[in-house]
């Protein structure tokens, strides 16, 4: 069967040129970065390429840009590392909105356990966060601001800069997960005004396990993982040196073909959009007035459960996702649509398209030539009454 992948923003499949390089480094080069002899000099040589590739996908010096395991810890260093060192001066308040990725949710709840005053920003059916709502929570206490800059389940764009200027004016600190929106809308660390950024490479045809803090210069932070002085004593531990060399690889791709590729998945993504609303009673878009990242929508489709649609197209060759998390057998509605304010109903009928590297008009239109029947078929075997 020939298989259409539609969860970009799950994970990405590598560049070929990513392949090529990060096997030459797997195959020839092996030398520890931190070693002062040949071997290890090539391979901080290779990394430091990498890192001039990350530094100017999003506008930034390489030596401000700390590489992690990925956007996961990426985010924990950014919160964490600011928490610790503003704890002194007796900032212990945190705040960041209710549809952050759970890598920011949980390390504010880890921290809110330990004595934190944390503070989660209300949204609307728009998914964007408004200014007055932070200027509403923020206080002089506040250590740190994180918001995320694209979601990654309706990928709208909040409004990074506007917030940024509010969490400065009462000398807080403002980080952004940019994990989402990197190579696929313009990423500056300056326009945006922040002081700390995550990305992850995974999200951007680079491989799995390898991302980046960006931290403006000067910046105090205690860092999360301690041991030797790798990262500039920011990040502990030997480099992945082949995972930073595809990095560096996918955000040079990334930075080159942004634009074009940004139209071209936006064409698509409005054709599939446009076509699925069209061809199916009851779909509608989730966030789809508010600006968004290019490659993704999130569509709902009256009385159907999101999850027997997940499985029945995957078994008609199409891969998407539900954005939610499904743990221990029990079904857990979408965190970021019942923050948005959707009924119970509507966060569990509905399933995220992301398009990327690779995806054609054909694509969207044999999902569009499935979807009826099938979104017929479920709602034929399903006995809940209609509810929005
Ligand atoms: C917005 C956002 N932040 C953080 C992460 C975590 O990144 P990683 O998988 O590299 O740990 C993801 C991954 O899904 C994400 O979408």
């Amino acid at each position: 069967m020939n298989r259409i992948y539609l969860d970009h923003n799950a994970t990405t499949p590598l560049h070929s040129e990513v392949i090529e390089r990060m096997t030459a480094v797997l195959r020839d080069e092996f030398g520890n970065p931190s070693s002062v002899h040949h071997f290890g000099q090539r391979t901080k040589a290779l990394m430091d390429d990498g890192r001039a590739a990350v530094a100017a996908l999003i506008g930034a010096e390489a030596s401000d840009v700390v590489f992690t395991s990925g956007g996961t810890e990426s985010d924990n260093l950014a919160i964490r590392g600011v928490a610790e060192a503003m704890e002194a001066a007796g900032r212990r308040h945190l705040i960041a909105t209710s549809i952050e990725h759970e890598a920011v949710l949980n390390t504010l709840k880890a921290l809110g356990r330990r004595g934190w005053r944390t503070t989660l920003l209300p949204l609307d059916q728009t998914g964007v966060v408004s200014p007055d709502a932070l200027r509403a929570a923020i206080t002089d206490d506040t250590a740190i601001v994180s918001i995320m800059h694209a979601n990654n389940e309706v990928g709208t764009i909040q409004p990074v800069a506007a917030l940024a200027e509010i969490a400065h004016e009462r000398g807080a600190l403002m980080h952004t997960d940019a994990v989402q929106s990197a190579g696929k809308v313009p990423v500056g660390v300056r326009t945006l005004g922040v002081d700390l950024l995550s990305i992850s490479a995974h999200k951007m045809n680079g491989p799995k396990g390898v991302g980046a803090l960006w931290m403006r210069r000067g910046l105090r932070l205690v860092p999360v993982l301690t041991g030797g002085r790798h990262e500039r004593s920011r990040r502990a531990g030997t480099e992945n040196v082949a995972g930073i060399v595809g990095f560096g690889v996918a955000a040079g791709l990334a930075a080159r073909k942004r634009a074009a590729d940004a139209d071209t998945l936006a064409a698509l993504r409005d054709r599939l959009e446009r076509d699925v609303t069209r061809a199916v009673a009851g779909a509608t878009v989730n966030g789809g007035g508010s600006p968004r990242v290019p490659n993704t929508t999130n569509i709902s489709f009256e009385r159907v459960e999101a999850e027997s649609l997940l499985i029945a197209l995957d078994l008609a060759g199409i891969a998407v996702s539900t954005g939610s998390a499904c743990s221990s057998g029990t079904l857990e509605p979408s965190h970021v649509l019942k923050a948005m304010g959707f009924s119970a109903h509507r966060t569990q009928n509905s399933i995220r398209f992301s398009l990327g590297l690779g995806n054609t008009e054909a694509d969207v239109d044999r999902t569009v030539a499935v979807l009826p029947g099938i979104v017929e078929k479920l709602r034929s075997l399903s006995r809940s009454p209609v509810r929005v």
